[in-house]
C-alpha cells in the first residue's frame, strides 16, 4: 500500500482547519506547519504534534513534505504557491487562488512547468446537495436555465478587520476586495459552477459600515454564456448575518436553497422531488459562517485533500484545478471594474 502523503500547512488562521482536515483525510498526514506568528505556530504544533517552521523557505526545504496547503493572506497565495511548486511540492490553494487573473496565470505557468498537482478549495462544490442541484441544471431537469440568483447577507464585526491578523482584510492589495472577493467568492464560484461561465456583468460596490478600504457591499447583474440572467449581492453589513440564499429557475422547474436547507425543489419526477426534500429539506446546516468566520466545517476541505492525494497517486487532474477556480476571480474582478467604469464589463476583458 502506498504511504500517506505528507502535508505542510502555511498560515495558521484558517490553516488550523486544514490541519484538522489533513489529519482526518485518508492517505494524508500532517508533517509540519509554518507561521511567522510564534504564538499561532506554538499552539498548532502542540495541538497536532507536528514539526513547526517559522520560515516558509525552511518548510519548503523539508524533503519529507510532499504537499503544501497555502493558507496565508489571499493576495500572497500565488507567490507562496509558486515557491512551493518550484520546490516540487504539490499544492492545496485556499480560495481565492489569488486576487487577480494575472497572478493566477503566473502560478498556472509554474505549476505546469514543475509537473506538480494543484487542487483548489471551493468546498461548496463538494456538498452533496449542490452536486445534485448542478445535475438538475446540466441534465435540464428544470429545463433551459433562465435565472440564477444568489444573496450573501453576512455580518463581520469591526474586530474582524482589526488587529494583527485583521488589517489585510478589506484591502485591495491583500484581500482583492472585501465581501465579494473574500466571503462572496464562494457564492460567485457556486453560481458559475451551477450556471456555467459568465459572459458579462454590471456591478456596484462601496464601503457602507466598516472602516475598510475596498468594499463591504456589492450588487451585480450577471449574463451567463448560455443566455440566463442572474443577480448577486454580497455584504458583511447585515446584522445579524443571514444564510446564503441561492435560487434557480428554468423552462420546466426551479429550486431554492437557504443555508444548508433545500427550501424547494420542483424538478424531475414526484419521487425525485420527495427524495431531494427528504434528504436536504430539513435544516441540517451546522455552519454559522454568516456571523462567525471560523465556523467553517472541515469536511469539504477533507474531501478536496483526499482528492489531491488520489490525483497525485493516479497522475490525474484534481477535482478543482486552478483553471476551474480562476473564473470566479475573473467574475469578481469584472464586477469591480464595472463598478468603477459605470458600464457593463465582459468577463473576457479580465482574462490575463
Ligand atoms: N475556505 C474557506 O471557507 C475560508 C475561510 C476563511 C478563510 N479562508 C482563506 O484563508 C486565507 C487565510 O485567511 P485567515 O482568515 O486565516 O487569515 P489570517 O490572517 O488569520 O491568517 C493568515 C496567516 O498567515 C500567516 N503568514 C503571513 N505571512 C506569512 C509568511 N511569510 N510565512 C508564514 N506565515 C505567514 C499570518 O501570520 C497568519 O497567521 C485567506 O485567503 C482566506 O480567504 C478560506
Amino acid at each position: 500500500m502506498a504511504r500517506d502523503l505528507n502535508f505542510g500547512v502555511v498560515g495558521l488562521g484558517m490553516g488550523v482547519h486544514h490541519c484538522k482536515a489533513i489529519v482526518n483525510a485518508k492517505g494524508a498526514a500532517l508533517a509540519a506547519v509554518c507561521d511567522i506568528d510564534e504564538e499561532r505556530l506554538k499552539s498548532t504544533v502542540e495541538k497536532f504534534g507536528c514539526k513547526g517552521y517559522h520560515r516558509y523557505s525552511d518548510l519548503l526545504k523539508d524533503k519529507e513534505i510532499d504537499c503544501v496547503a497555502v493558507v496565508v493572506e489571499s493576495g500572497r497565495h500565488a507567490d507562496f504557491g509558486i515557491a512551493a511548486a518550484k520546490a516540487g511540492k504539490h499544492l492545496i490553494m485556499e480560495k481565492p487562488v489569488d486576487i487577480t487573473p494575472a497572478r493566477i496565470k503566473k502560478l498556472q505557468g509554474v505549476v505546469k512547468k514543475s509537473g506538480i498537482k494543484a487542487g483548489c478549495i471551493f468546498q461548496y462544490r463538494m456538498d452533496p446537495c449542490n452536486i445534485l442541484l448542478k445535475k438538475a441544471i446540466t441534465q435540464k431537469k428544470i429545463g433551459r436555465l433562465i435565472g440564477l440568483h444568489a444573496a450573501l447577507p453576512w455580518f463581520r464585526a469591526d474586530s474582524y478587520y482589526a488587529g494583527e491578523h485583521g488589517t489585510w482584510r478589506g484591502t485591495w492589495k491583500l484581500d482583492g476586495g472585501g465581501s465579494l472577493m473574500n466571503q462572496g467568492i464562494h457564492t460567485v464560484d457556486l453560481m458559475q459552477w451551477l450556471g456555467g461561465p459568465v459572459r458579462s456583468v454590471c456591478g456596484f460596490f462601496g464601503v457602507f459600515n466598516h472602516k475598510i478600504q475596498a468594499e463591504d457591499q456589492t450588487v451585480a447583474i450577471l449574463k451567463f454564456e448560455n443566455g440566463a440572467l442572474g443577480t448577486l449581492m454580497t455584504t458583511t453589513c447585515c446584522i445579524p448575518g443571514k444564510d446564503q440564499r441561492v435560487y434557480a429557475y428554468g423552462t420546466k422547474g426551479s429550486f431554492s436553497r437557504y443555508g444548508g436547507e433545500l427550501e424547494s425543489y420542483e424538478a424531475g419526477s414526484e419521487d425525485e422531488r420527495k427524495k431531494m426534500l427528504g434528504w436536504f429539506g430539513a435544516r441540517k446546516t451546522g455552519e454559522q459562517t454568516s456571523s462567525d468566520p471560523m465556523a467553517v466545517a472541515a469536511d469539504g476541505h477533507q474531501l478536496i485533500i483526499e482528492d489531491l492525494v488520489k490525483a497525485v497517486r493516479g497522475n490525474r487532474e484534481p477535482v478543482i484545478p486552478i483553471e476551474s477556480a480562476k473564473h470566479a476571480v475573473e467574475i469578481a474582478c469584472a464586477i469591480f471594474k464595472s463598478g468603477r467604469m459605470g458600464r457593463e464589463v465582459k468577463v473576457r476583458e479580465m482574462r490575463a
